[in-house]
């Protein structure tokens, strides 16, 4: 993925270059790019004068971030006890069959990235997994074509 500097600039005016919005910052990034180059990273260290350790300790923290290009649409597929129980590792199978890339790849348009998560807290829709920032429960295998298909773009 090409990364345009002036995006990452822009990111950092939009704060006015302040060290106190670090996180909105990280967060736009990775908003942006699906997630924190390198290169932002260092820009925001140096635009903000916030140690280069300090930036990346932050981006390797916490969750929401990733050092690693993800997709558009990151799946997480819930492998917590309840899920197991219903079938997770067959939704699993499922994703990585119809994307045709593994546990922790991202599909080669950037648009969906697999991953797995221990607990999303709500058991009750077991098994359970998040397209983005969707919720879908009670998923089985055949489902699965369905949900990705909303995400794609329109055929023309
Ligand atoms: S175990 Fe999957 S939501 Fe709790």
């Amino acid at each position: 993925m090409q990364i345009e500097k002036t995006k990452i600039d822009e990111i950092i005016m939009k704060y006015g270059k302040r060290k106190e919005h670090l996180l909105a910052m990280l967060l736009d990034c990775q908003e942006e790019f699906y997630h924190l180059p390198k290169e932002a990273l260092k820009e925001i260290s140096e635009k903000t004068g916030t140690p280069f350790v300090k930036v990346l300790s932050a981006a390797t923290f916490f969750r929401a971030f990733s050092l690693k290009p993800v997709g558009k649409y990151p799946i997480h597929v819930c492998m917590g006890t309840a899920c197991h129980v219903k079938g997770a590792p067959r939704l699993l199978e499922a994703f990585e069959r119809e994307l045709g890339i593994k546990l922790g790849e991202t599909t080669k348009d950037s648009l969906f990235s697999i991953n797995t998560v221990n607990c999303l807290g709500c058991c009750g829709l077991a098994p359970v997994v998040t397209v983005g920032k969707d919720v879908h429960g009670k998923l089985k295998q055949v489902n699965v074509p369905q949900i990705l298909k909303k995400y794609r773009p329109k055929e023309a």
